[in-house]
Formats: C-alpha cells, sequence, structure tokens
C-alpha cells in the first residue's frame, strides 16, 4: 500500500517519527553563531547583583564559561573562567582588593582582563605583558549585573526603558533557569491566546478570569519591537491589553493579575525581563517586578520575588511533577516544547501570527549583523526609551463580534503608539488624555458599524 499524505493518515504514528533539524539560525547562540553576535551587540543581564557575594561566581552566559566577582575597590569583573595561564577556574580564585587572583599560581587578574601579576615567573618576565585576559565590561543596574559581551567598537549606551524610572515604582529583581532554549520562552510573550487556555480554560484561573474571554488579537511593530493587542469584551467594559517585546530579547507584562473590571487608561507594567540564552538548551528569565500602587496593588508578594521565584504559579519547577501536570504552567509548556523546539515540526496557525512575526522580525535582524550592519540606538525622549506594554480598560457598554473588538484595539494601540512620543516623564499623562478622548469617541453604534 503506498501513503500519500502520511502526515494526515490516522495511527500514522511510524511515518512521523524523523525530526528534522531545529532552526540554528535563531536558536544557537555560541560565539560566532548569527544569533550569538545579534544578542552580543546589547546590554546583557548575567546575574542578580546579591549573588555576587565574597567568593566567584561561575556563570554560563551564550555558551560562554565565565566568572563574575566584585573587587575590594567595588569594582565588577566579568571574566572567561578558565585561566589564562594553565587553565584553571578562576572560580576557585581569590577575589582581591583589585582583581581576582587565580588559585593555582597566583596570577593577578583586573576587571578589564589586564594581568597585573604572575608572581612564579622570574621579574624580568614580560609575559604578563603580551597578553590579556579575556574579560566583559559589566555594571550594576537596580539589583541586577549586566554585561557587553559584543565587539567592543560596537558597544551601546546602556538602554534606559520608561519604565526604569518611574516615580514610587520599586523593582525587585529575579532571576529563573528554564532548562530550554531561549527563543521558545522569549515566543511566549507574543503568544497571548496562551492565557485563554493555558492561564484560565485549562489550569483553572490562574491570573483573573476575564483571561479566559476569546481576544481579538493584533500584532504590530513598534520602534524598539513589537507588541500583541488583545481586546476582549468583559462585562460592560472592553479591556484592551499590549505586552512588549523589545528587540532583542527582552519581554514586558502589562499587569500579572488585570481583572478587566475597572476603568484605567495606559496602566504600565509588572515586570520587565530578559530572556538570556546561557547556551543553546538552557535560558534565564531574569529582570524586574514592578511594585507600585497602580498595577496589581495590594495582589503582589515581594517575599517570593529573587534568585529562581517569582510570586506568580508556574514560573519555575517548584512544585511537585503531579501538581504541574494537573495545574501546568508557562514553564511547563515551554521547557516541554523539547530543549530545542524544533520549528519543522509545527503547524502555525492564525493565532501563531505573533511567534511567526517575532521570528521573522528577529531573522532579519540577525542576518542584518551577520552582513555587518550596525544595530541603531533606540529612540529616546526625555532621557528614557518609550515602551508601550499596558492596560487599558474603557467603560464600553454592548456586545460586538471579534471583528468590531479588533477595530477598538487597533484604534487604542494607534492612540499608544502615536500619543506622547516626546513628552519624557509626561508620556502617560499624555497617553491616558489621548485614551481617554478616545473611550469617549466609541458608541455602540460606531463599535458595531465597523
Ligand atoms: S593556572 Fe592560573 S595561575 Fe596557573
Ligand atoms: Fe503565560
Amino acid at each position: 500500500m503506498t501513503v500519500d499524505r502520511p502526515r494526515a493518515m490516522p495511527y500514522g504514528g511510524y511515518y512521523r517519527t524523523k525530526l528534522p533539524a531545529e532552526d540554528a539560525e535563531l536558536t544557537h547562540v555560541g560565539p560566532g553563531t548569527p544569533c550569538g553576535e545579534y544578542l552580543r551587540r546589547f546590554w546583557q543581564p548575567v546575574a542578580l547583583a546579591a549573588e555576587i557575594k565574597d567568593l566567584p561566581l561561575a556563570v554560563r552566559i551564550l555558551g560562554e564559561d565565565l566568572v563574575l566577582f566584585r573587587d575590594g575597590d567595588g569594582r565588577v569583573g566579568l571574566l572567561h573562567r578558565h585561566c589564562s595561564h594553565r587553565g584553571t577556574s578562576l572560580e576557585y580564585g581569590i577575589v582581591s582588593g583589585r582583581g581576582i587572583r587565580c588559585c593555582y599560581h597566583g596570577w593577578l587578574y583586573d576587571v578589564d582582563g589586564t594581568i597585573l601579576e604572575t608572581p612564579g615567573e622570574p621579574p624580568e618576565s614580560r609575559i604578563r605583558y603580551n597578553l590579556v585576559h579575556g574579560a566583559y565590561p559589566a555594571r550594576d543596574y537596580k539589583g541586577l549585573v549586566f554585561a557587553y559581551m559584543g565587539p567592543p567598537a560596537e558597544q551601546p549606551e546602556f538602554p534606559v526603558y520608561d519604565v526604569m524610572a518611574q516615580p514610587d515604582n520599586e523593582m525587585v529583581a529575579y532571576s529563573i533557569a528554564i532548562p530550554c532554549n531561549w527563543l521558545q520562552v522569549h515566543e511566549n510573550s507574543m503568544d497571548p491566546i496562551h492565557t485563554v487556555f493555558l492561564h484560565t480554560r485549562v489550569s483553572g484561573t490562574q491570573l483573573a478570569d476575564a483571561w479566559g474571554a476569546m481576544p481579538a488579537l493584533e500584532f504590530t511593530q513598534t520602534p524598539i519591537g513589537m507588541i500583541y493587542t488583545t481586546s476582549r469584551r468583559w462585562g460592560d467594559k472592553v479591556w484592551v491589553r499590549s505586552n512588549d517585546v523589545i528587540f532583542p530579547n527582552i519581554a514586558q507584562a502589562a499587569a500579572l493579575f488585570e481583572d478587566g473590571k475597572h476603568e484605567k487608561h495606559f496602566n504600565r507594567v509588572s515586570l520587565t525581563r530578559w530572556i538570556v540564552p546561557i547556551d543553546d538548551t538552557h535560558a534565564m528569565t531574569i529582570g524586574w517586578r514592578h511594585f507600585n500602587d497602580r498595577v496589581d496593588p495590594g495582589l503582589g508578594d515581594r517575599s517570593r520575588v529573587g534568585k529562581e521565584m517569582v510570586d506568580f504559579i508556574g514560573q519555575s519547577e517548584d512544585r511537585p511533577i503531579e501538581e504541574r501536570q494537573r495545574v501546568p504552567g508557562d514553564y511547563d509548556a515551554e521547557v516541554s516544547q523539547r530543549p530545542i523546539a524544533i520549528h519543522g515540526c509545527e503547524n502555525l496557525g492564525w493565532s501563531d501570527r505573533g511567534v511567526a512575526m517575532l521570528r521573522r522580525l528577529l531573522r532579519r535582524s540577525i542576518r542584518a549583523v551577520a552582513s555587518g550592519e550596525r544595530v541603531p540606538p533606540p529612540r529616546a525622549a526625555g532621557g528614557t526609551i518609550p515602551t508601550y506594554a499596558h492596560d487599558t480598560v474603557l467603560s464600553l457598554p454592548g456586545e460586538e463580534d471579534l471583528a468590531a473588538l479588533a477595530v477598538i484595539g487597533r484604534q487604542v494601540t494607534d492612540t499608544v503608539l502615536a500619543a506622547g512620543i516626546d513628552a519624557g516623564g509626561q508620556r502617560e499623562a499624555v497617553v491616558a488624555a489621548k485614551l481617554q478622548d478616545l473611550a469617549r469617541s466609541f458608541t455602540p453604534q460606531t463599535k458595531v458599524a465597523s
């Protein structure tokens, strides 16, 4: 018997066992790989500042084994892990007043890789002047340690996004290791339909009931990346939400526990996080949980935010496997896509077009860098770079179909993208006012007619 369409054949598992290769261009991150080179053009968080204590910290970032420390002068060093002399790990080094000293023969390295001493060599030895140990610029910022691992001539300014300079906002640093490729973790941020199923209808309400309402979906490029826009009918409200992807590997989520019940305009973010590859099959979500009285007031828990933890369900391996099977979360969905998700095995649908768009835009940027282009710096206003994630809840009684909801979402997104771009610290107020104007312009008739 010949089989014409084995992929569509019942009981056809026999025909589905050959796996295509992973999409190396987007998933491999080691030195010299196209994606690895692209990611190295940006400052990346590599650890929590609180993790650097008196001993050196072994870290693995972008497939490189490194050691992180803070010397007696308070300077942060990020060095190649293996000593330039004979390869002993500097994880066993002695953090010094200036730099770090290898335990084996005492070579002393400054934070920039300069070899300060080679005490086992004769005084006339020139060896330390003839080489410099591998090192990367590193700095502290609000509880995280960032590093730049790209070509020195292309080091960008450290980017400060608007959400990092909000008044009356506490930023609590956290990081969680995830045993799978970075991209499938990152793609979750442009896959809003999973919130209907994974976070509500399948696992029970993990965030708020409104997440289970089927939204209209749109995906839009922004000056710094892309956003999704979900628009949902919830009672007499229409809840419009956008999350940011900031290229290449930052994601921002609006309020974690938004319930869509109360009118608001351009309410900002609960999470700013990077998905930093550890290597091809491991990643780390690392960033900040924002606490203020505007986003999820009273619903967050600072005491559950830090190393390997964040205060909402399903983000790590912290629960027994049986519980994770009964009530799976993001971590379980992402990690179980295989160590590196194989795009050639997927069957993407209409609701996956955000994922497809993210891959397309990343691939374009990866190829641009591979062809020698420099990454353009983001546009700042008033000292910070505008971002776009928000919740907006409009009082808009009525009912409509998804197409009409999409029109409302489209107008909200257009307003958010256009308003207050040069307003600096006043932007939130400007955008909120524009959204209030927009809300007043809607009537049940305009909604249905759209
Ligand atoms: S191996 Fe480090 S000083 Fe010899
Ligand atoms: Fe999720």
